[in-house]
């Protein structure tokens, strides 16, 4: 729900597109070098895409398995350029009262290994995600919605600087 409000708040000139991972099966090292079709198509979208943005719950303080899992497909075989160098954000929503920005800190470490910038201009963190959404999926607070749009400005800025610090 948070990324369907993301796309649909995001400023003029930043598209937002959804990476299809719910079909990928679990990795084995053994399938890396012949890929389902899914994680063709997920690599070959996200090669055109200037960032990756990370929209994850938290899952025992840490990151969820299943895209865990999506990553670990994404940067394989070892070389592969989809996520090396590819600049990420991060943002999330849970039911805790810390919005997933534990788990958004384990996704950080991630980013290090592959060389990448990683935005740090604004943070986004949905907590109490149980009562943030209304019936129509909309967040409920006005708060929640005015974090949202700065985040997306600020990352829409941060891109189009190229990545680098404002001035
Ligand atoms: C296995 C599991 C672990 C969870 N761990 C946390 C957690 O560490 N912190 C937190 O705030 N919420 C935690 N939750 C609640 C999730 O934040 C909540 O289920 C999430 O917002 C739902 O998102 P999803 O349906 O996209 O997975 C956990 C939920 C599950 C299923």
């Amino acid at each position: 729900m948070l990324l369907e409000n993301l796309v649909e708040r995001a400023p003029e000139g930043l598209e937002i597109v959804e990476v299809a991972i719910r079909d990928f099966p679990f990795f084995s090292q053994d399938d890396e070098s012949d890929p389902p079709a899914d994680v063709v198509a997920a690599k070959a979208l996200i090669q055109t895409c200037d960032c990756v943005l990370l929209v994850s719950p938290e899952y025992d303080f840490g990151v969820p398995g299943f895209l865990k899992n999506a990553v670990d497909w994404l940067s394989r075989p070892f070389g592969d350029r989809t996520l090396v160098g590819r600049p990420m954000a991060v943002c999330g929503a849970s039911t805790g009262y810390m919005g997933t920005i534990r788990g958004q800190l384990h996704w950080r470490q991630s980013w290090y290994f592959f060389k990448a910038p990683v935005f740090s201009e604004a943070e986004l963190t949905v907590s109490f995600a149980a009562k943030a959404f209304d019936e129509e999926r909309r967040l409920t607070s006005e708060l929640y919605a005015t974090n949202v749009d700065h985040f997306l400005t600020a990352l829409n800025d941060w891109l189009v600087r190229g990545c680098t610090p404002p001035k």
